[in-house]
């Protein structure tokens, strides 16, 4: 980084990789905004059920991007607000629900432009830096950024920490996980990093480990 501009650490990942909680970490010790993209998808297909739609449905994924304009998003790496026509879905994203239906938001390329438009302007904004974490940030919304990490663990590592965070049998969360990703990585390749990504396996680290190699990398960057 070049004095006085804004820092920016892109990560992508796989679900289940922790980014989500690492890139907060990071943000939070950091003292950064934090940006979780995958809100937005998140947030466009509760609202496309809500309506009773199917994400699955291409037309039906693009008419609710007007919704867009309505999309708050807050960057407090202490606790991320996402709401959408009014409704504050801050936890309501979160539910197995969204989870199954937001893959048909993701694919729609349409949809992923819109949001693109959204982050780009977030991160142009930020101060005095950002974590963004999401599939495509280190190659599309924000491929010169400062810091660009791809994080990854084993998939069975992946699915134990997604079983902890949702309970429920082990085998169908492995198998949601594994649907997931396959879907996913048909629109975005976040399994392989593209030149110039760093690569952190977080297979064999601790949480703290695994965030202070993200920071490591950081400062190195701007020593
Ligand atoms: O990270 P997450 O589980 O909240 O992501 C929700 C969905 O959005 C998931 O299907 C992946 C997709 N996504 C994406 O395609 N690109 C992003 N930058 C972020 C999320």
């Amino acid at each position: 980084m070049s004095g006085g501009q804004r820092v920016v650490i892109a990560i992508d990942g796989p679900a289940g990789s922790g980014k989500s909680s690492v890139a907060r970490a990071v943000a939070r010790e950091l003292g950064y905004q934090f940006l979780d993209t995958g809100a937005a998808y998140r947030a466009l297909a509760w609202l496309i059920l809500e309506r009773g739609g199917d994400t699955d449905d291409e037309a039906t994924v693009i008419g609710s991007l007007d919704a867009l304009d309505s999309l708050e998003l807050t960057v407090d790496a202490a606790g991320q607000r996402v709401a959408i026509a009014g409704h504050d879905v801050t936890e309501a994203i979160r539910s197995e629900r969204v989870s199954a239906a937001v893959s048909g938001v993701a694919r729609t390329i349409p949809a992923r432009e819109a949001v693109n438009v959204r982050f780009r302007a977030i991160i142009a904004q930020a101060t005095p830096g950002i974590v963004a974490e999401g599939r495509d940030i280190t190659t599309v919304v924000a491929p010169d950024a400062d810091v660009r990490v791809l994080l990854t663990a084993d998939e069975a590592v992946r699915i134990r920490r997604r079983f902890g965070d949702v309970g429920g049998d082990e085998r169908q969360v492995g198998a949601r996980l594994a649907a997931r990703d396959a879907s996913d990585s048909r629109v975005v390749d976040f399994l392989n990093a593209a030149d110039g990504v760093t690569v952190v396996d977080s297979t064999d680290l601790t949480f703290d480990e695994t965030v202070d190699a993200i920071v490591r990398l950081a400062t190195q960057e701007h020593a």
